[in-house]
């Protein structure tokens, strides 16, 4: 198989892993999902769906589980009516539980507010209103770009109560990200805020989105809270929330929408220059996402306190702070700070303040958590956390047993969750009461779920094998489209396996001896730091959107914290200047990327070099890259149109790199 990017640490140990680690008699006695889940979902899988389905509340029944007759535009729940924000709020507080904590929410300044689903049920009915008094109603696009404030949640849910679509764009990127965003799907409507907290310090906001929509012709208003009472410009446009939200009324009758109804557009990377508004819609995703968060987390809704620690600005937050949870009734705990902030045991001091029982987070966080040291763990009461979680890429075997020992008290089970935005919610996961879990694995996919390990010619591979990841079977949760590009999403997912009709994911995996899948990174041009999905094009048009830069090409070189790490090379413009290779320049360099797409995807290292290498037809050669970027001996050069072009590079490196 042809592996084209770097695969972090993920494979140290990989080969020889051996470990499993049964669930306890207690807990998979105790456990929502028991074997015979698995055994149901293989009889009748749209029987089975449509179990899982009746977990919410319809309005209206639906007539068919799945249409797939437009492959690949997948119909859930055909004829249902339904609305989400009901679902994930109303109900339980008409089932009697309006006095149940909905959300613990703790200030990175220490400040924190619990809401129960009652007053939950108010905030989202006064910012439904408050947005349709803005004349925002079914299928406009709002914008939501925030930091983790309870108003981020009320934001989506009066969306989802109204029909109207959330894009939620993450805090951390720039205004230029924020305008391409909000341009693509012309939103009507951006909610942000004055400013957030960061490490300590309020930042401004609200400056990046009047940037952004400046020229933007399709934004009415712009709905602004106050979280940091930073000095704000004021325009025509602007609104503060609590002058419009607070006089709201706080009652509000949702409307049912179709079950095919869009729900939200969240982008993401693909292999090009442009973000993929990736399209979810109403019944089939909130099934899905309601179903996986009670049988992967084995929630509880009586006695567990669940945190994720994910932004709501990607689709972990999405589908697991806020659909999938709250339509459980869940109690969770909402974080909007950084985890060093004002001390490194800040995760375990809420922990033990809230009693969390069930903890999901990404490995790069427990990678720098076991940096850190497990004697800041070992001082807090840990005892409550019961179901820890990971997500986002690989986890390497060191950082599961770390996680298992010191922040699992050695029993807690571990699920290694594989999904995508695409996804829309989890498909490969073990079940923490039923699979004796390995460290480094995410063993095999849901009931309900089909996926398989294929070579080349979409054929399966046999156990011990590796191959691409790929599902063989449409989904509830999975997206309906890329927002106004048809073409794209038939050419992306399903046109490489277009014979099998197989979903093709982008990852590299291999199955065991047992037949357990080890998901081994992606196996196309998109990076994969610290959790976050980041296209190597994207980070080049950056760069060379830059005055000095001819070209550039970037690679995602494995690195111990964050999975991968952006290194760049550069070729300079003839006249750039005798310091444009410079320390300083290679720092406007970086801080250009970071001002373009957002201080996640500021490279970590930059090598100006005299020429790239490249095939006859002109293709960079990334392999040849990554060895550079890897310090390893550059492999294979016969297919360069100039072999002296890596001598040459490796004479001619210099490096910047550079640790912010
Ligand atoms: O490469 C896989 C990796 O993250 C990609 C999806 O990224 P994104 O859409 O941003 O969603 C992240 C959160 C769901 C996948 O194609 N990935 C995600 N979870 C895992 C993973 N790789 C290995 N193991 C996982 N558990």
């Amino acid at each position: 198989m042809s592996q084209s990017q770097g695969q972090g640490p993920a494979l140290d140990n990989l080969l020889t892993e051996s470990r499993t680690f049964p669930p306890s008699e207690d807990f998979a006695a105790q456990a929502n999902a028991k074997p015979e889940l698995y055994e149901e979902a293989k009889a009748d899988r749209e029987a089975f769906w449509a179990k899982q389905a009746e977990r919410l509340h319809w309005d209206t029944k639906w007539s068919q589980v799945l249409d797939w007759s437009d492959a690949p535009f997948a119909k859930w729940f055909v004829g249902g009516k339904l609305n989400v924000a009901y679902n994930c709020v109303d109900r339980h507080v008409e089932s009697g539980h309006g006095e149940q904590v909905a959300i613990h929410w703790e200030g990175e300044p220490g400040d924190s507010r619990a809401i129960t689903y009652a007053e939950l049920q108010r905030e989202v009915s006064k910012a439904a209103n408050a947005l349709a008094s803005l004349g925002v109603g079914a299928e406009d696009r709002v914008a939501i770009y925030m930091p983790m404030i309870p108003e981020a949640i009320f934001s989506m849910l009066a969306c989802a109560r109204l029909g109207a679509m959330h894009s939620v764009v993450f805090g951390g990127f720039s205004a230029e990200a924020l305008r391409t965003r909000i341009e693509d799907s012309s939103c009507k409507l951006v909610i942000t805020t004055d400013g957030q907290y960061r490490r300590g310090n309020p930042f401004p906001l609200k400056p990046a989105v009047d940037e952004a929509v400046a020229n933007a012709d399709c934004v009415e208003k712009v709905l602004v809270v106050k979280r940091t009472d930073s000095d704000v410009e004021w325009n025509d446009r602007d609104v503060w929330w609590h002058e419009l939200v607070d006089s709201q009324s706080d009652q509000h009758t949702p409307e049912a929408f179709d079950s095919e109804h869009p729900l939200f557009i969240l982008y993401t990377s693909g292999t090009t220059g442009k973000p993929k508004g990736i399209l979810h819609t109403s019944g089939g995703y909130l099934t899905q996402a309601s179903y996986t968060h009670h049988n992967v987390f084995d929630l509880k809704p009586e006695t567990d306190v669940y945190w994720c620690t994910a932004d709501i600005g990607w689709v972990t937050g999405h589908s697991y702070i806020v659909y999938g949870p709250l339509s459980n009734r869940v109690t969770q705990v909402v974080y909007e700070g950084t985890p060093n902030t004002p001390h490194e045991g800040r995760h375990w001091e809420i922990v033990q303040k809230y009693g969390v029982s069930i903890y999901y987070t990404a490995p790069t966080l427990i990678r720098t958590f076991m940096k850190w040291g497990a004697d800041i763990p070992a001082k807090y009461d840990l005892s409550s956390l019961r179901v820890l979680g990971s997500v986002g890429e690989p986890i390497n075997p060191e950082a599961w047993i770390w996680y298992r020992e010191n922040v699992g008290g050695g029993k807690a089970p571990i699920v290694d969750t594989w999904w995508q935005t695409e996804t829309g919610a989890i498909m490969i996961s073990p079940l923490p009461g039923v699979v004796s879990t390995k460290p480094g694995s995410a063993q095999r996919p849901l009931p309900g779920i089909g996926a398989k390990v294929v070579n080349d010619e979409g054929v399966e591979v046999p156990a011990g094998g590796g191959g691409y990841l790929v599902l063989d079977e449409p989904w509830p949760s999975m997206l309906r489209g890329i927002w106004g590009d048809e073409e794209r999403y038939r050419d992306t997912y399903w046109s490489r396996f277009a014979d099998q009709g197989f979903y093709f994911a982008g990852d590299g995996a291999k199955y065991d001896d047992d037949g357990d899948i080890w998901l081994l990174g992606r196996v196309d041009d998109v990076m994969n730091v610290s959790g976050h999905r980041i296209s190597t094009t994207e980070v080049e048009s950056a760069l060379v959107s830059h005055p000095t830069v001819a070209e550039a090409a970037v690679v995602g070189a494995s690195d111990e914290t964050t999975g991968q790490g952006i290194v760049a090379f550069v070729i300079l413009r003839g006249g750039a200047g005798a310091d444009a290779g410079g320390a300083d320049a290679i720092k406007a360099l970086r801080d250009h990327v970071a001002k373009e797409i957002g201080p996640i995807a500021k490279p970590r290292q930059i090598m100006v070099v005299p020429e790239l290498p490249k095939t006859r037809s002109g293709k960079i050669m990334r392999r040849l890259l990554r060895d550079v970027a890897e310090n390893r001996q550059v492999g294979d050069v016969t297919t360069l149109a100039d072999s002296s072009v890596m001598d040459l590079i490796s004479a001619g490196l210099q490096s910047g790199k550079s640790e912010d």
